[in-house]
């Protein structure tokens, strides 16, 4: 915990309390209410946490204000411009970069991981073809508890590094067969042959029919993809996870419920919204009519994969992503993509315009990666699952940093409670 140097005092009905503040190495100063209640016997309220932190925490940090997210003090677009996904996932698990032969070793474990126990084969085959495969996934992620027994003692330092390495090596292979059987080709299994990226795409586009060569391109941009999607400090799947973590629940479970949160089209899921609304829109002179939908405080639509909580700036990710998408659609030889062609105009049209401005909504890293993907191959129902496997390590990196804190409680908010007081029950009769 960051040493306090200041205090705020807060008067309440004539009585003064002290609150110390902490300063932190990056970001607003704290105010500590941990004793609020006991002390003063009021609660603070803030839902949708605006302006609450819930822990301290060394991996990530968002500037909104300047568009800047580091990953243990290093900014995102060198990690997507000079690293790879693997390396960006060793440094968010252990905060350092790793040498030449911890990545190895590192590299060596993951891909020793990645297929899933032959049993699980059978768990996919009790959904519907037509299921999500974010339902399938957190399903799957789910029952993992129930096949690696082996790694869910969350008190075993090294359960905890086995049960951390098997997720993120093992959701890629869960996303791309649940991908394979809403397509209902043959699950691929892994090879070792084949970096992270390059593995995730053979899993999910390689048929037994003929041989699959994946473009290096389109690895790079995968892979891209994934570092950029790694970790976003306290975004409310982590915040999820953390919570589910704080009661003691195994690793599996507290990740399942992590990608269930993502699901939310508010979150994880704005890139398939996204996508959809492009494609709703459909073409460029159709723009004006949803710019004015968007900003009609009557008309629930808002403009999805614009917006953030924290970035009040260009979200910068979304610069990476953009530069991504001009290469992969270049490559692909469709530079002239309707649905990009309208996501560049709407860009252009919303940056443009005053409300926007004015709100601070800026085009966020769920904009552009739809685009990538859909250009890729991949339907709009697999871009929430590949945010999910991207954001493995982030959540996993979280959930070890809160369980290595020996100050760890169960997280348990509390309510401004506005239902009724004490009565007594009426009977039927009388009602
Ligand atoms: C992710 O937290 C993270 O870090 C998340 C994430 C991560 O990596 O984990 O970055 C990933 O979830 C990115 C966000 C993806 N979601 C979308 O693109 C969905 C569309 N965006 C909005 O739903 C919204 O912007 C949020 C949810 C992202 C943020 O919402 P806030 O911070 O709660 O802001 P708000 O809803 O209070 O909006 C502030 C104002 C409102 O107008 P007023 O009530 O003040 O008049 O801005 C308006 C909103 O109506 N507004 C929008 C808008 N987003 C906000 N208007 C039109 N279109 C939008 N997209």
């Amino acid at each position: 915990m960051a040493d306090t140097q200041k205090t705020a005092t807060l008067t309440i009905d004539g009585a003064s309390y002290d609150l110390p503040i902490y300063s932190p190495t990056a970001g607003p100063d704290v105010l500590d209410i941990r004793k609020l209640y006991s002390q003063a016997g009021v609660f603070t309220y803030d839902p949708g946490f605006t302006s609450t932190s819930a822990c301290d925490s060394t991996i990530t940090f968002i500037d909104g204000g300047k568009g800047e997210l580091l990953h243990r003090g290093y900014p995102i677009d060198q990690l997507a411009g000079k690293s790879h996904y693997l390396e960006v996932c060793y440094l968010l698990l252990y905060g350092e970069l790793p040498s030449a032969v911890e990545l190895e070793k590192f590299e060596l474990t993951i891909t020793r991981h990645t297929m899933i126990h032959e049993q699980m084969h059978n768990f996919f085959r009790g959904f519907r073809r037509d299921a999500h495969p974010m339902a399938i996934m957190v399903g799957a992620v789910g029952a993992m508890a129930a096949f690696y027994h082996d790694s869910t003692d969350i008190s075993d330092p090294h359960q905890r590094e086995v049960a951390s390495h098997r997720l993120i090596a093992k959701v890629p292979t869960i996303a791309a067969m649940a991908y394979k059987y809403s397509i209902g080709q043959p699950f691929v299994y892994p090879r070792n042959d084949l970096d992270y990226a390059a593995n995730f795409l053979h899993m999910c586009f390689a048929v037994p029919a003929e041989e699959y060569v994946v473009d290096p391109i389109l690895a790079r941009a995968m892979d891209r993809i994934f570092t950029l999607h790694a970790d976003h400090e306290q975004n409310a799947s982590t915040s999820t996870v953390r919570l589910a973590s704080s009661s003691g629940a195994n690793p599996f479970a507290c990740i399942a419920a992590g990608i269930a949160c993502l699901w939310g089209p508010a979150h994880g899921g704005a890139n398939q919204a996204c996508l959809e609304m492009l494609k709703e829109i459909g073409s460029v002179e159709r723009i004006p009519e949803f710019i004015a939908r968007a900003k009609d405080k009557d008309d629930p639509f808002r403009l999805m994969g614009f917006g953030h909580r924290v970035y009040k700036n260009f979200d910068p990710r979304a610069t990476v992503m953009k530069q991504s998408a001009d290469e992969v659609l270049d490559l692909l030889g469709v530079e002239n993509n309707p649905v990009l062609g309208v996501a560049k105009e709407l860009e252009q049209a919303a940056l443009a315009d005053p409300y926007f401005a004015e709100k601070k909504l800026f085009p966020n890293v769920d904009f552009y990666s739809g685009i990538i993907l859909e250009a890729m191959g991949f339907p709009t129902s697999m871009f929430t699952p590949i945010f999910a496997l991207s954001r493995t390590v982030g959540w996993i990196s979280q959930w070890k940093e809160q369980l290595a804190d020996p100050g760890m409680k169960i997280g348990r908010p509390r309510q401004l409670y506005l239902g009724e007081t004490l009565r007594d029950y009426t009977d039927i009769e009388k009602r």
